[in-house]
């Protein structure tokens, strides 16, 4: 008898729980019909929205960029879409980018920002600049930061950066006299992060030459990382995923105690000779100095999070660059002559 009442109960409750989480769905589901979206069907497409599409499309080795670029060209300059309890709404629009970003300064999200500073549980971007969500830790950290952002200390960096992307240069000449085929996004990656290195460390790594640097590796494991738990959060669950996510955990570890080290060199070389150039790393020494509560891992955070602000945002505008050059044959043309002659200049039609 008391068992029924117990199971009667039970069932009850998990009656309950399933209308108030139906009740959820619907809320938020209404809140968005008025955006355009792509369709979801039936009772899965109700609960789990485009869980399944996403998935069955990354795992065919694309790109989440790729599917929403497909949904902005079918649905417009705003849309949204369901990601199991979550709609994403995504826009193109100027305006609102700039409203939401700035003249709103919407918070950033809890859940997201969690997922760059800890992937897997793995300190990763830790509670740098990118990461820190709590705005008043931010505001008084990225203030010791302003200097770096600014016009001035970024025209310094062009020289180094011009530097690197003649040692590229050189490198492409031998290349291209050998006759073999190339990466030129892996190459991009290399230049990158030599040159971010350099302005942002004055650190000289040379992984332009040196093929057997892993660095470049771990820092697309680590991302590919951050895609594949924003994307599924199911991943830890999936048997075929682990080691997948053992890689990239191992990566993570790796970048961050090549950052130790680099950053224990740097503070040993500074102490021995009293001397450090005015770089961002300066900077984060000097907040490390006048702050209480910084500690050596959130030193890591900062230099890892400008490691990678830099180096993979860089990297990527290049190669967008040379991926649009070759399909826009007249200013590839313009390009390669002002190359060979300076005093030629794209005219436009
Ligand atoms: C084409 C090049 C670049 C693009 C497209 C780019 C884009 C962005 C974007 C969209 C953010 C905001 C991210 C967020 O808050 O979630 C950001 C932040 C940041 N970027 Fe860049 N970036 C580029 C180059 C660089 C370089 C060269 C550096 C440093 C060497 C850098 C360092 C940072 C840092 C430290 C932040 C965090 C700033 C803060 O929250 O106070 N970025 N960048």
């Amino acid at each position: 008898m008391t068992g029924c009442v117990i199971i009667d109960s039970l069932f009850f409750l998990l009656v309950i729980i399933s209308l108030l989480i139906t009740l959820k769905f619907f809320v938020l589901r209404k809140k968005y019909e008025h955006l355009p979206s792509p369709e979801s069907y039936g009772l899965i497409g109700f609960y789990f929205g485009q869980y399944f599409t996403i998935h069955e499309f990354l795992s065919k080795n694309n790109f989440i960029e790729e599917l929403q670029l497909n949904w902005s060209s079918k649905f417009g300059s705003v849309y949204v879409y369901q990601f199991l309890h979550q709609m994403i709404c995504i826009t193109s629009e100027e305006e609102a980018i700039k409203k939401i970003l700035i003249d709103k300064d919407f918070p950033k999200k809890p859940e997201i920002y969690k997922i760059v500073g800890f992937p897997f549980g793995e300190r990763f971007l830790g509670h740098g600049l990118v990461s820190e969500i709590d705005k008043e830790k931010w505001r008084n950290r990225r203030a010791l930061f302003n200097h770096g952002f600014k016009k001035n200390a970024i025209s310094e960096g062009i020289d180094h950066f011009n530097s690197k992307g003649n040692e590229l240069i050189q490198k492409l000449n031998l290349v291209a006299d050998s006759n073999k085929s190339i990466c030129m996004f892996d190459e991009f990656n290399r230049m990158a992060l030599d040159a971010i290195a350099k302005i942002a460390f004055d650190l000289d790594l040379d992984t332009i030459n040196n093929q057997e640097s892993k660095l470049n590796t771990f820092i697309a494991k680590a991302l590919h990382g951050l895609t594949l738990k924003m994307t599924d959060p199911f991943s830890e669950i999936r048997l075929e995923n682990r080691n997948l996510i053992k890689e990239i955990k191992q990566s993570i570890r790796n970048l961050r105690k090549f950052s130790a080290e680099k950053l224990n060199e740097i503070i040993k070389n500074f102490e021995e000779s009293n001397h450090m150039s005015r770089t961002i790393l300066s900077d984060i020494l000097r907040h490390a100095k006048c702050s209480e509560d910084l500690d050596f891992e959130l030193l890591i955070d900062d230099f890892v999070t400008f490691f990678i602000a830099g180096q993979e945002t860089t990297a990527n505008a290049l190669s967008f660059c040379v991926l649009e050059l070759g399909q826009n044959e007249r200013v590839l043309k313009n390009q390669i002559n002002s190359i060979r002659n300076p005093s030629v200049r794209i005219k436009e039609k």
